[in-house]
């Protein structure tokens, strides 16, 4: 099977804007050090390359969640696959993502992790889909590019597993 993928943001696209995140959020939280939390696996190729463009003290964990139910559309229901090594208490913590689409995943996972006292808390994805959103109390304090209802690959995003070793963010064109 071949998919036909179009490019929406070039390779170069992405890495300046990245660039200019990290010195964003280097320059917010300046004086201090900051634990990002990668969520698994969407999220890696953009922590990867946010981590490198922040100019703080800092630590990294992991966490995977994972949807349940079956089907493309997500319940709601969100189950912990693997929980974060370091407890986060008194920390400033940023949670980065791939994308936030229903707002799901990370309404649950920041209601979990506010139970352990971290000093604070926020959000940076690389992609938002608003016009899929279900919870709309997910407030995302950084997002690198708001996108399209279309089917998103690349730097992270899967379809079906694959393709998320694309440098660029593309496409999947309906054939
Ligand atoms: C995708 C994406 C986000 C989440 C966003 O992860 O990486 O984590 O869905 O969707 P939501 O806002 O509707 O919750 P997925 O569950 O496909 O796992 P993956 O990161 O391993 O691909
Ligand atoms: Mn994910
Ligand atoms: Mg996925």
């Amino acid at each position: 099977m071949n998919d036909k993928i179009r490019v929406l943001l070039s390779e170069e696209e992405v890495a300046k804007r990245i660039k200019e995140m990290g010195e964003v959020i280097s320059s917010d939280y300046e004086g201090r050090p900051l634990h990002l939390i990668c969520i698994l696996k969407g999220g890696v190729f953009f922590t990867c390359e946010l981590a490198k463009r922040i100019s703080l003290p800092l630590t990294l964990d992991f966490m995977s969640v994972s949807s349940y139910g079956a089907g493309t559309v997500s319940s709601g229901i969100v189950k912990i696959v693997k929980d974060l090594d370091e407890p986060i208490e008194g920390k400033d913590v940023l949670i980065v993502e791939d994308i936030i689409d229903s707002g799901n995943t990370l309404s649950y996972l920041i209601e979990v992790l506010k139970q352990r006292n971290p000093r604070s808390i926020e959000l940076c994805t690389l992609l938002d889909k608003p016009e899929r959103r279900v919870k709309k109390q997910v407030t995302v304090k950084y997002t690198c590019f708001t996108v399209p209802d279309q089917f998103i690959v690349g730097y992270g995003l899967d379809y079906d597993q694959k393709y998320r070793n694309l440098p660029y963010i593309g496409v999947i064109e309906q054939q």
